[in-house]
């Protein structure tokens, strides 16, 4: 077990994988340097917040809800982006919350999930070999030498691009478009008269109901804010550590360190090396941290991580991310799920029905199918029904925006309509009415599981 001194940069001594080569190392320490005195974008006082939210998911009281872009970019970032991903998330959540009378803790892929882990460090095409795209953080996705060239100047650029979109989400989430009274006004995206928005309308007009008859008991906006606002808290994979460790601060009341870049932070299937770098930089954060848990996970391993990343067994502070594809997941998740029952880790076990079920359709594109991302998650409610445990999360790639990327779903994108829209920068999500299905399919089976 480690036992050596933590400090915000001590994984510099540790073994890493997945890190750009930065040619220029001088650039690479003045864009550290400039980040590390910019203000943190996240305050300790929000993120233990969002710890004790999760400890109710880890106790069965509440469900998580995290979503958003596999990778956000430089080129689609606009306000419409960011509104219509926090619309379809509130409406997801309210699904869940008002037809399971289950609370929601939101979290986003939002505001920093700039950095990607990638299978292999280079890229051929037609003889040309260059370095793969990383992510926006890093470098750029056109193949070209110039493009691929990892640029420290594109941290201080996903710093700032963060900065704005948290500052919106903000707005959103504090400035009345999450009242209540708005849930009509969030499903003007979808297509007219659709089953799935008919059916969100009949939802929408009960919530009405409620809320008019809450205020006619006194209950409002005014005495319940929870009315009138909500949070959505901010996540991303932590795999560029110098951007993190540059926004690694130190609380002035407890002494603690929180990465101030997100509230949430997780490691990537990659980077789950017990030894290694990813490992020893989270270990000395307050934030909550994800692990995503793939099918070569051990239940040993789970053990060591646990007793690395949560010695002192704090609910809420680690969250287990299945990923493990459709037809795994029965076989290989119930061993985890007792060895960490057993060993008596609080943890919140949540699904990733993504990364496991990642095809290539027959035109190239990256595909999933929405009846691969639902078998995964029925196998993950399934083995946690069976073995007596919390389902207690979801974890969706996913956007507001229209777009054909995923296959299956209401309006059966199939693989040659792939083309139409397919904007993804990295994996494919999800459109708005894909997830809003998904949702009203959690919610059936979190109702069924509280009655
Ligand atoms: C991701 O969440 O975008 C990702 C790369 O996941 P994983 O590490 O599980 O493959
Ligand atoms: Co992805």
């Amino acid at each position: 077990m480690t036992t050596s001194i933590w400090t915000p940069s001590s994984w510099r001594k540790k073994p890493i994988v997945q890190q750009p080569q930065y040619p220029d190392l001088t650039a690479l320490k003045q864009a550290e340097n400039t980040l590390s005195n910019m203000p943190p974008l996240v305050f300790a006082g929000e993120i233990n917040q969002l710890q004790s939210d999760l400890a109710k998911v880890a106790k069965g009281k509440a469900f998580l809800l995290q979503g958003g872009d596999c990778a956000e970019s430089f080129s689609e970032f606009n306000a419409d982006k960011i509104r219509d991903t926090f619309k379809v998330l509130m409406q997801m959540a309210i699904v869940m919350t008002f037809s399971a009378s289950c609370p929601v803790v939101k979290v986003g892929r939002i505001a920093g999930q700039y950095a990607k882990p990638r299978s292999s460090d280079m890229e051929s095409s037609d003889g040309i070999e260059l370095p793969s795209y990383r992510g926006d953080i890093v470098n750029g996705i056109d193949f070209t030498n110039e493009a691929r060239q990892a640029d420290p100047e594109r941290l201080v650029t996903a710093y700032n691009q963060a900065a704005s979109t948290l500052n919106l989400v903000r707005a959103f989430s504090r400035g009345g478009f999450a009242d209540l009274h708005q849930v009509h006004a969030w499903n003007q995206n979808f297509v007219t008269n659709s089953p799935l928005c008919e059916k969100y309308q009949i939802l929408a007009d009960q919530i009405d109901q409620s809320i008019r008859f809450m205020e006619a008991c006194g209950i409002n906006a005014k005495n319940t804010p929870q009315l009138h606002e909500t949070s959505l808290y901010t996540s991303h994979e932590a795999l560029l550590l110098g951007y993190e460790e540059a926004l690694t601060r130190q609380d002035s009341l407890s002494g603690d360190w929180y990465d101030c870049s997100a509230h949430m932070l997780w490691i990537g299937d990659r980077t789950r090396q017990p030894d290694h770098a990813h490992v020893e930089f989270l270990r000395g954060v307050k934030n909550p941290v994800g692990i995503k848990v793939g099918p070569t996970t051990k239940p040993e391993d789970l053990d060591r991580l646990l007793a690395i990343l949560n010695p002192n067994n704090e609910a809420g502070r680690i969250t287990l991310i299945a990923r493990m594809g459709a037809d795994k997941i029965t076989d290989f998740l119930p061993p985890l799920v007792r060895a960490v029952k057993s060993g008596g880790h609080n943890v919140i076990w949540s699904s990733d029905p993504m990364h496991g079920n990642t095809i290539k359709a027959s035109s190239g594109y990256k595909t999933r199918s929405v009846e691969s991302i639902l078998k995964e998650m029925k196998g993950f409610f399934e083995v946690h029904r069976a073995e007596g445990t919390h389902a207690g999360g979801v974890h969706f790639e996913m956007t507001g925006q229209n777009v054909t990327e995923c296959i299956g779903g209401a309006y059966m994108i199939s693989e040659q309509d792939l083309g139409d829209r397919y904007h993804t920068h990295c994996d494919p999500r999800l459109n708005g009415e894909q997830a809003l299905e998904l949702a009203y399919l959690i919610a059936d089976t979190l109702k069924s599981a509280r009655h």
